[in-house]
């Protein structure tokens, strides 16, 4: 986590990490500005990550004081892990994803390779539903899955884990207190799932288990980002773990 720059120290403001879910680094850096003041994190993933590079983040931190959730769900053979966490040492994420689904030698390879940063281990998407997993090949209850995977993934160094609302209270109970769960498939009761699958509202999220709420299309998506997540983070209790 960064001090803040002697306001407030981003630890006190709403765990949420808003997803900067565009292509377009004006865009992206024009919600990091409104949303910064109200939440703990800012999420870029893969569509910013593409588009506009390591440089884009840097320009998203120098926007807002906020922590960086470098959101580019790695899975790889081990080596090539390890080398894409290392070439992105320079913008010290304080979380980095990767797929638990690539096995404990991958997630201890970006472990090794980036041990100031929490390793960030996605279990299931939250945009799959129990059919799209049988399809694939993942049989039975979700959440059997999402456990299985999350023990996995913290046994090889993962400090954080991203499972959805409804797998988070199993979750804890598998991982311990000490791992930081993460939450997509986030809304607020008056939205709509969009392509979510597995959905409940940051409140709940929050009181079954969840440090950090991942917010995107509900707050960027709004007529004011800022006012969004002003909104969301003054329904929440607590701060950012
Ligand atoms: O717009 P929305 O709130 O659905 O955005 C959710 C964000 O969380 C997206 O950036 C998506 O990539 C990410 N995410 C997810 N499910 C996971 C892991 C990450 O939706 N299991």
């Amino acid at each position: 986590m960064r001090a803040g720059c002697g306001v407030e120290d981003v630890s006190d403001r709403a765990p949420i990490a808003v997803a900067l879910d565009t292509g377009d680094l004006a865009t992206a850096t024009r919600w990091a500005l409104a949303v910064g003041p109200h939440v703990s994190t800012l999420k870029v993933g893969l569509e910013l990550f593409c588009a506009e590079g390591p440089g884009a983040v840097e320009k998203i931190r120098a926007a807002a004081d906020a922590d960086l959730f470098l959101d580019l769900k790695l899975h790889d053979i081990p080596a090539t892990v390890s080398g894409a966490a290392r070439s992105v040492s320079m913008l010290a994420p304080d979380y980095l994803t990767v797929h638990a689904g690539g096995g404990a030698a991958m997630i201890e390879a970006a472990a090794e390779a980036l041990p100031s940063t929490r390793i960030t281990a996605v279990t299931i998407l939250t945009s799959l539903s129990a059919a799209d997993l049988d399809q694939i090949g993942i049989a039975g209850p979700p959440e059997q899955a999402v456990v299985r995977l999350a023990e996995i993934a913290v046994g090889a160094g993962a400090r954080a884990v991203v499972c959805s609302p409804q797998e988070v209270t199993m979750v804890r109970g598998a991982v311990g207190p000490d791992i930081t769960l993460i939450t997509p498939g986030v809304r607020p009761a008056a939205a709509g799932h969009d392509d979510q699958a597995r959905v409940a509202t940051p409140e709940r999220a929050i009181a079954d288990g969840a440090d950090v709420v991942v917010i995107g299309r509900p707050i960027t998506g709004a007529a004011d980002p800022g006012e969004a997540a002003a909104a969301i983070a003054a329904s929440l209790p607590g701060r950012a773990r």
